[in-house]
This record gives C-alpha cells, sequence and structure tokens, in this order.
C-alpha cells in the first residue's frame, strides 16, 4: 500500500517525481524518498509526508533525468528514515522502489546473509535489491535479465522500479498483485502506481500485466516481456482523467470537494444507462451477463470498508424489488473460509479502488469455482476491473481523499440501476412501479443538492459533540448499512469511538451505554420501520440519551423527541441512504476539522489496500 512514481526522459527527474508523490500521497504518507541517477545514484529517503522529504533535499544533489521515487504506508518494519524507500543494493550501485509484499523475503534474506550480505533495513523490499544484485554478481551481468531472474524466485505481490548505476540508460519495472502504469510521451516514459502522476505529461498509457516486467529506455519503443521471458505486444490505452480533476478546485480538503462533488458523480454514474422516456435501464457492461443474472439463484457481494457497506444496501435492494437471494460478504472472510460457490451464483466484487487485496483474492477463489465476477469499481483499468468477467464503473472520477464518499453513494446508484433492471426483466416489480422508481432516481442529483444544504445546521452541531468520546449510529432496513458507514466515516477521520448498528439490536447490548455523554445519531426516516424507530428513539431518551436525529423534511413525531434535528427532502426507501448519508458525511467531516485531524489522511490509513 504504497505509491511508485518514475520518470526517464531529457527534463530533470526530480520536479515530476516529487509532484507524482504528492499526487500519490493518499496511498501512504509514513516516509518517502527518491533515487535519481546522474552519473552517480544519489538515493534521499524521510520519515514522514512528501514536505518533509522536499525540505531535506533542498541542499542535496537532485540533478539526472532518470529516477525513482516512493510514498510508503509502512508493513514490514516500523516508517523510519532506513525503512524508507528506495533501497539500495549492498554496494549502493542498485536503487528499488516496491509496492506489495515479498512473503518469501525471510527465507531470500536468511540465504543472503549466509552469503556475506549485511542489511540495513527491516524491510522485505531491501531483500529484493540485494539478491537483484546477487544475481547480477554470480548469475547474469545484465540488469533486466537479473531483475527477471529474481522476480522468478519471489513470491508475493509487487509493482517495482529498479535502476542501476552501471546500466544508466534503463529503468525497469514489474508487476504483480500491485499496480502499475507506464505513461509514454515523446522520447520519455512515466511510471507510476496510477495515471494521476502521469496526466499532465501524457494521456497514452500502457497497464502493466501481472508477470510482466518492462525494460524502459528514453527515445526507444517500451520492451515489454512476461517474467517467463515471452516478448509482448504493449497495449496503449487513451486516458479519460483530467488535471482538474486532481485539484482541490477551492475546496479546503479533498474530502469536502469530493462530499460536494456527489450531485454530480450520481449523475455521471447514470449517464447513458437509463432511458426514462422508454422506461428501461442498460448497464452495457455487464449486458452479456444478462441473462445469467436473471437466471442466478443467489448473488454474492464481495467489499470492503465502505464498498462492503454499500453491497448492504445492494442486498436490501436487490432482495426488495428484483427478489434473488444476496449474501454480502467480507472479501477478507470470504477467502479464507472454505465458501460454497455454485457455478451458477453472480459474484459482485465492488471497490472505489479496484486494487483491494483482500477483494482481488476473493475474486479469484471464486473464479476457481466456477462463478460469474461482476465488478463494480470507479478507478478504470484497475486490477480488480480487469480481473472480472465483466463489470460496470462507478464515473465518480478520482477520489482522493482517504475516506470514500462519493464513491460509495455512486456504488449504490449502480445497484440500485442493477435491481431495477433485474427486477424489470424477471417480473418482480409492476411497470408502474418501476416507472415511479426510474423516475425518483433520476431525480437523486437534485434531491442531492438539497440535502447538501443542510451543511451549516450540520456545522453547528459538530462544534457542539466535536469533544465527545464515543458515538453510537443507528437505523434499521435500508439505513441500517447507512449507520455503519456514518459511524466508519466518523471513526476514520476524526478518531472518536463511534459504533453502527441495526435500531433494534440496541437493546441487546448497546444500550447499556446509553447516559447523557453520548450522541446517539439516528436515520428516522418517514418509511419502513418509522414508527419502530421512533420506539427506539424513546428507549434511549428515557435513559437520558442525546438525540441527533436524521428526518425527512417536515416530520413532526421524531421532531418531539430529539434534541438535534437534520432534516433531507423525502424520496422512496430504496433510495433514502443516496440522502441520508450525506449529512453524516459531513457531520465526520466537520467535527474531524475541528478536532484538528488531517482529514484527507488520516493517520495509520491508505486509499487503496494493497496488502492483506
Ligand atoms: C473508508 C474506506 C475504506 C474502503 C476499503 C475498500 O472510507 O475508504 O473502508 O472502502 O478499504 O476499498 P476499495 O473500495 O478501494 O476496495
Amino acid at each position: 500500500m504504497c505509491g511508485i512514481v518514475g520518470y526517464i526522459g531529457e527534463k530533470q527527474a526530480y520536479p515530476i517525481l516529487i509532484k507524482g508523490l504528492k499526487r500519490l500521497e493518499y496511498r501512504g504518507y509514513d516516509s518517502a524518498g527518491i533515487a535519481i541517477l546522474n552519473g552517480e545514484l544519489n538515493t534521499f529517503k524521510k520519515i514522514g509526508k512528501v514536505s518533509e522529504l522536499e525540505e531535506y533535499v533542498k541542499d542535496k544533489n537532485i540533478n539526472g533525468n532518470i529516477g525513482i521515487a516512493h510514498t510508503r504506508w509502512a508493513t514490514h518494519g516500523e516508517p523510519n528514515d532506513i525503512n524508507a524507500h528506495p533501497h539500495n543494493s549492498q554496494s549502493k550501485n542498485i536503487a528499488i522502489i516496491h509496492n506489495g509484499i515479498i512473503e518469501n523475503y525471510s527465507i531470500i534474506k536468511d540465504e543472503l546473509i549466509k552469503r556475506g550480505y549485511k542489511f540495513s533495513s527491516e524491510t522485505d523490499s531491501e531483500v529484493l535489491a540485494y539478491l537483484i544484485e546477487d544475481i547480477l554478481k554470480n548469475v547474469k551481468n545484465d540488469l533486466a535479465e537479473a531483475v527477471r531472474i529474481a522476480l522468478n524466485q519471489v513470491i508475493g505481490a509487487y509493482a517495482i522500479a529498479v535502476i542501476s548505476k552501471n546500466e544508466p540508460d534503463k529503468l525497469i519495472v514489474a508487476k504483480k498483485g500491485s499496480p502499475l502504469v507506464i505513461g509514454i510521451g515523446k522520447g520519455e516514459f512515466f511510471i507510476a502506481s496510477d495515471a494521476t502522476p502521469i496526466v499532465e505529461y501524457t494521456k497514452d498509457v500502457v497497464y502493466l500485466n501481472d508477470f510482466e516486467f518492462a525494460v524502459i529506455k528514453k527515445n526507444e519503443e517500451l520492451d515489454i516481456r512476461t517474467i517467463s521471458n515471452k516478448r509482448q505486444t504493449p497495449y496503449i490505452q487513451r486516458l479519460e482523467l483530467e488535471l482538474s480533476q486532481l485539484e482541490k478546485g477551492g475546496y479546503e480538503h479533498f474530502m469536502l470537494k469530493e462530499i460536494y462533488e456527489q450531485p454530480r458523480s450520481i449523475r455521471d454514474c447514470m449517464r447513458g444507462r437509463i432511458n426514462a422516456e422508454e422506461d428501461f435501464v442498460i448497464l452495457g457492461g455487464i449486458s452479456d451477463y444478462e441473462q445469467k443474472l436473471i437466471n442466478a439463484k443467489r448473488i454474492i457481494i464481495i467489499a470492503c470498508g465502505t464498498s462492503w457497506h454499500a453491497g448492504l444496501v445492494g442486498e436490501y435492494m436487490l432482495e426488495d424489488i428484483a427478489r434473488i437471494p444476496v449474501e454480502v460478504e467480507y472479501a477478507s472472510e470470504f477467502r479464507y473460509k472454505n465458501p460454497i460457490i455454485y457455478e451458477d451464483d453472480i459474484v459482485i466484487a465492488i471497490s472505489q479502488s479496484g486494487e483491494t487485496a483482500d477483494t482481488l483474492e476473493a475474486i479469484e477463489i471464486a473464479k476457481t469455482r466456477g462463478a460469474t465476477i461482476l465488478g463494480i469499481c470507479n478507478v478504470v483499468g484497475s486490477s480488480i476491473a480487469r480481473a472480472t468477467h465483466a463489470g460496470s464503473y462507478t464515473h465518480a472520477g478520482p477520489e482522493i481523499g482517504v475516506a470514500s464518499t462519493k464513491a460509495f453513494t455512486a456504488q449504490i446508484t449502480i445497484l440500485a440501476l442493477l435491481s431495477l433492471s433485474l427486477a424489470q426483466k424477471k417480473g418482480t416489480i409492476k411497470k408502474s412501479r418501476f416507472h415511479q422508481l426510474l423516475n425518483e432516481l433520476t431525480n437523486i442529483p437534485k434531491l442531492v443538492e438539497e440535502t447538501l444544504k443542510t451543511d451549516d445546521v450540520i456545522l453547528k452541531i459538530a462544534k457542539i459533540f466535536s469533544n465527545a468520546r464515543n458515538f453510537l449510529y443507528l437505523g434499521r432496513g435500508y439505513n441500517f448499512p447507512v449507520a455503519l458507514e456514518g459511524a466508519l466515516k466518523l471513526k476514520e477521520i476524526s478518531y472518536i469511538h463511534a459504533e453502527g448498528y441495526p435500531a433494534a439490536e440496541m437493546k441487546h447490548g448497546p444500550i447499556a451505554l446509553i447516559d447523557q455523554e453520548m450522541p446517539t445519531v439516528v436515520i428516522a426516516t418517514n418509511r419502513g420501520t418509522y414508527e419502530k424507530v421512533i420506539s427506539n428513539i424513546q428507549e434511549i431518551k428515557a435513559r437520558k440519551g442525546i438525540i441527533i436525529a436524521i428526518v425527512t423534511k417536515g416530520d413532526k413525531a421524531v421532531k418531539e423527541l430529539a434534541d438535534y434535528v437534520i432534516e433531507i427532502p423525502e424520496t422512496e426507501e430504496m433510495f433514502v441512504p443516496l440522502l441520508a448519508t450525506i449529512p453524516l458525511q459531513l457531520l465526520s467531516y466537520h467535527i474531524a476539522v475541528i478536532r484538528n485531524c488531517n482529514v484527507d489522511q488520516p493517520r495509520n490509513l491508505a486509499k487503496s489496500v494493497t496488502v492483506e
């Protein structure tokens, strides 16, 4: 879970690398480093953010036209200067950056120690640098070949970039499990973990596949091979990403920008997929699998974190209107539990980044057992998007804030479209009802705009509760996953302990926590189990608890009981999560800002979790 970036060409590498690291900082931010070739191989690394590295290298020799850089999220060895990347080989002639985990590193390390090598870091990545050097010395004196041989010995996941003082005309990259994209400029090349550091220089990119490596030289064609040495033809794709999407656009934080982007991102997600006049939904990416979906006896949704919450909303939708049984599994549990999977099961993997290691592995397991795998991803060309049989992109645009916001509502939008489409085709919904729901879904972006106007009220509530030590979030039915998501948002960016619960479950335990100190956020909108939720609120009030309620505009009954209310527009029960989530995102955001937390880069977290 790190970011890697590299450059080879005529330009000075340093400005490109440092800017690239800043774009990738969402992937990891506990230390950063850079290695540049200019006759010498100069490597500089520093614990802390990229800005600290920038400060550190101010008086150093950072000239050179070839370089690699890394921003780290520690897995092996604590964050410090030594464990930061790039790692040099023992002779200091080679530098390597690595994203992933070398699982058999300790066996290789022991072997190398026996041969007299002395390691300086605790990382698995340094072992790879030493191994390459050992192969260069003893087996094959050619960097590309040594990298290839080394990769045949390692087990695990990697995206790597390697440079050497002895072969200063090339940059070598390789991938298995972790993402790596190569940008093709005029006689120059850029490499990175995703396209964000590349887009301002070129839109022509090649996504390296697993078990491929590339030898990159300026002014030459890309030389891509498999690690068994089979030459590959590069498949050049055109990026649709725009530079403006990667900037804050006047907002104080990416998270706030992304919360406010939701009317647009939901609209973009639906664009071209709804024909309201002729009453149908078309999810082009999965149309080849439509019949399988219609016949499916079961859908299994696999995901992690916020994407898992979206999966839960999907479960309610698909069961409610398309009448298909759905199981929602944490990918990390699914992969290790010897799951029962039938060939006619449809597995839907949901992932913003498309790189989450547990979700990827769960896909592989389901695949080997013959299931059809569909993906709902945000990042185009990501590993999950490529590992699935088919899928629908959410088109929410780049999500840079580590806490997921607009990707969540876009994932729910896709699941709503899928549920509607299946319900119509299976005949589990009346024509008039389908029409009503489709119309309402088309109207959701406007209702989200209206919901965002609650921001001032939410800020006031945030000021009152920013020092709370615990929060409880309650919801029932469609609003249960919203409660889980609200609690997750608060804890990840404000570090306040929060728990999400189905409201009725409260009396089976959490009710013991209720007192005058602990605010309970209740999503109490006017459909479904409204009356039951009111009873749950009364139970809390009877124990002197504090209620912050998300209610439907015009609500009276909850208002009488609650201490604070946030009104959202009325909508169909099925779409309430698309609105009710917004105030919870804003509440976490404001509380985190008041508490002086780093909203976009919360401690210990990274945007894409490419390790187990
Ligand atoms: C929470 C958050 C995480 C991710 C999770 C899965 O705000 O961002 O819980 O949702 O790590 O990531 P993706 O969706 O990229 O697979």
